[in-house]
């Protein structure tokens, strides 16, 4: 069987639920060695109950010494590192600007783009000697985790939709400076998702509501988009597949976006 990620060394950073975890699942699946950053110390057991051999970092991917130590357990365990991607990120349940405070609005920003933003910007950091080292002649890859919300309003709030039009900057601007180092940077830019754990911002006292537990979301996607379903993690996974895959080595500043056909809307 011809697997597209054989052999190939990832790590996935915000891999404990959601679309990280099914990111992690298909890599597996389709022949890559993963190593996990994630936040969340329950779910760096889960996980690692699931995968006794991977290399799993608890840490916050906001600083930079917590990816250092997760591309270090990368290389350690695998000998090199080909594939980074992020899947970190938090939401602020559509608040816009006339609903926050001053000083709420200033503590929000600064929680928002330090996950949203911040986080996606050290892991790179902390990846790329690994990256060019590998020196892989059709390139490494990175692979950082958008929204529709980087391209439309509407589907987040004031904080959320800025955050994700920042990580669709820095695709552009990643694979702009990169490539001459054969480092591709795409982005995937999933729809409103089932399945997942993504939660709001604690400055807003949104740490405990989910996404997920909006009472009939699956129905409310399905309708909201021209192809009438409703993804989930495992839907998206396979765009991160493709673009960290040889079948993807001429493409880079680009973005998936499996969302239903929000593009195509009437
Ligand atoms: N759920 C949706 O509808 C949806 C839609 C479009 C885009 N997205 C984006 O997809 C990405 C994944 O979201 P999800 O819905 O799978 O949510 P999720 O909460 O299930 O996954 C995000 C993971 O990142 C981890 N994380 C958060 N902050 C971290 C930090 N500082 N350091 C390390 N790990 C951290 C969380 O613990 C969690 O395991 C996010 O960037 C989100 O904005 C989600």
């Amino acid at each position: 069987m011809n697997r597209w990620l054989e052999g190939r060394r990832a790590l996935v950073v915000g891999a404990g639920s959601g679309i990280g975890r099914a990111v992690v699942d298909a890599f597996l699946d389709e022949g890559a060695r993963v190593a996990v950053l994630e936040l969340s110390r329950e779910k760096c057991e889960a996980i690692s109950e699931t995968y006794p051999d991977m290399p799993v970092v608890a840490g916050d991917a906001t600083t930079f010494a917590a990816n250092q130590e997760a591309v270090a357990a990368a290389v350690d365990a695998f000998g090199g590192l080909d594939v980074l991607v992020s899947c970190v990120g938090i939401f602020d349940f559509y608040k816009g600007i006339s609903e926050l405070d001053a000083d709420v609005l200033d503590s929000a920003f600064d929680e928002m783009f330090n996950i949203n933003v911040k986080s996606h910007l050290m892991s790179v950091k902390a990846a790329l000697p690994a990256l060019e080292a590998a020196g892989r002649d059709h390139g490494t890859s990175i692979i950082l985790t958008e929204s529709t919300s980087a391209y439309y309003p509407g589907r987040g709030g004031i904080l959320y939709v800025p955050s994700k039009f920042a990580v669709r900057g820095a695709v552009t601007s990643l694979a702009h400076e990169l490539a001459a180092r054969k480092i591709r940077v795409n982005g995937v830019a999933p729809g409103g998702t089932l399945n997942t754990d993504l939660r709001g911002l604690d400055s807003l006292g949104l740490n405990d509501k989910r996404l997920d537990d909006t009472p009939g979301r699956e129905k409310e996607l399905a309708g909201r988009v021209p192809l009438g379903v409703a993804l989930s993690g495992e839907d998206h996974a396979w765009s991160y597949v493709f673009l960290a895959s040889d079948r993807a080595r001429g493409i880079t500043g680009d973005v998936v976006h499996p969302d239903g056909g929000i593009a195509v809307k009437r």
